[in-house]
């Protein structure tokens, strides 16, 4: 089966230039000028960007967290995903039952994916606790699963300590692994939120008040110190959200040290803690980090533009507003964290970067493509359009305009966001493994036809 994508403006990392895209059973076979490939099924992108499927490492399908589960499983998350331009996710998985091995959970996110995703898939494993047993599974996974990522949380019910941390980051660098976190301080966290709710604080700003910049900067930079004392283990920090936390990093960075991964989501580049000002429509952007402030947003866009930010994804994370957001009436505590993004990424990514002059488009393909598939073991499978590479491939318009609206979207949640936001730009068209599975805005693939991924070690694993 051969497809041939002619005349469109190729975009790789270093360059852009107009040619032809030939795929040949479900990879990319050639790319250049007037390419002949006879009988192949023609796709006319005159006019438009030719990119590689966009890579997400950063969604949470199908998570219990406490007594709400998100309302994306594998098959309407990546249905989303997909719409969205996303061919390819890395899944953060629940914790499981406290006590549990590393391969409990492993075991249930195949029965939650297998069969239902719509692109391919690969999960990162979760870290409760840390003993002999749980390292020692560590390297297991890795070998046998390609699991190669590990996430540590330093809030909520399973945080980890600094000793845990230390044990970990000796055994990741041992392994070839990948220790992503969720870096807040917690003691101060749980601290002011208790304190709020003692004074009937309770509305939704008082999330974002109770978890401040320095929380995440102290979180970060301590991780920092403790990865450098293992030897510069490798360490990614999550979704990161604030100057302060920027800063330490460049600090690391500038001082040497190395094995330094680093993301930012969507939502902290374009959303304000403005958006908890209203009780009602500040639920929907409860989610832990908080959004931050407008200087915040253009610290974190220098970070992508001078490259000390390597990736941005999404921590999709979907519960409905008219259900399980509303917990929070009253009690911003009980609202349960986490909002969608899935699907917003590379349109609102394009026109607010790309379009506004901000990041250049190969720059895009860089933080939404390649990096990440570098970071998490997926490169050069995924994540650019090099013969060899799976043939998952955005077809985008520049040209077109519009706004962004829930009621165009795929994903099962019942808001988005980013509601009326103007947008440059439009997806026309999305191939996985070389089938068309997006065409005018409407999802044409099929159930189950997304690929478990065992990935490879991580760019930051290589010393
Ligand atoms: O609020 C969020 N982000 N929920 C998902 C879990 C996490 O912290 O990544
Ligand atoms: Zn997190
Ligand atoms: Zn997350």
């Amino acid at each position: 089966m051969r497809t041939i994508i002619k005349n469109g403006t190729i975009v790789t990392e270093s360059e852009t230039f107009r040619g032809d895209l030939l795929i040949e059973d479900g990879v990319i076979k050639a790319l250049g000028a007037d390419l002949c490939a006879d009988g192949a099924e023609v796709i006319d992108a005159a006019g438009k960007y030719v990119l590689p499927g966009a890579v997400d490492v950063h969604t949470h399908m199908d998570l219990q967290a406490g007594a709400h589960r998100a309302v994306d499983d594998f098959y309407t998350g990546t249905v989303a995903a997909a719409c969205g331009g996303t061919t390819t996710i890395v899944d953060h998985m629940a914790f499981g039952p406290k006590g549990c091995s590393l391969w409990h959970q492993v075991e249930e996110y195949h029965r939650l994916a297998d069969g239902k995703a719509v692109i391919d898939y690969g999960f990162h494993g979760v870290l409760q606790h840390v003993d002999e047993k749980i390292l020692k599974e560590m390297g297991e996974i890795a070998e046998k699963e390609g699991i190669t990522s590990f996430k540590a949380y330093l809030t909520y019910d399973f945080k980890l300590s600094d000793a845990d941390m230390f044990q970990l980051f000796q055994q990741a660098k041992k392994d070839g692994v990948v220790i992503p976190i969720h870096c807040e301080n917690d003691g101060v966290v749980n601290y002011l939120r208790a304190y709020y709710k003692s004074q009937g604080c309770t509305d939704p700003i008082y999330h974002a008040k109770s978890r401040p910049a320095r929380c995440e900067a102290e979180a970060v930079g301590r991780m920092l110190q403790i990865a450098a004392m293992a030897g510069d283990a490798p360490l990614y920090i999550v979704h990161l959200s604030t100057a302060a936390g920027l800063d330490e990093i460049r600090r690391a960075k500038k001082h040497g040290q190395k094995n330094v991964g680093v993301e930012t989501c969507t939502q902290y580049l374009v959303l304000t803690e403005d958006a908890y000002k209203d009780p009602q429509e500040g639920l929907k952007a409860i989610m832990s980090p908080p959004l931050r402030t407008e200087k915040d947003c253009e610290a974190l866009w220098k970070g992508l533009q001078d490259g000390v930010i390597d990736t941005v994804a999404t921590d999709h994370c979907p519960f409905n507003f008219k259900k399980e957001k509303q917990f929070g009436v009253g009690d911003f505590t009980a609202c349960p964290n986490g909002a969608p993004g899935v699907e917003e990424r590379l349109p609102v990514m394009y026109s607010e970067g790309v379009a506004k002059g901000r990041l250049s488009i190969c720059d895009l393909v860089r933080l939404l493509c390649a990096e990440p598939s570098r970071m998490y073991g997926l490169y050069p499978r995924k994540g650019n359009l090099q013969p060899g590479a799976d043939a998952d491939v955005v077809i985008l318009d520049p040209d077109r305009k519009h706004v962004l609206t829930h009621a165009d979207m795929h994903g099962a949640v019942d808001y988005t966001c980013y509601e009326g936001l103007e947008l440059q730009g439009a997806i026309d068209m999305v191939l996985s493994h070389g089938q068309v599975v997006v065409k005018d805005n409407q999802f044409v693939g099929k159930k189950g036809d997304g690929r478990y991924l065992k990935r490879g070690k991580s760019v930051l694993c290589q010393d």
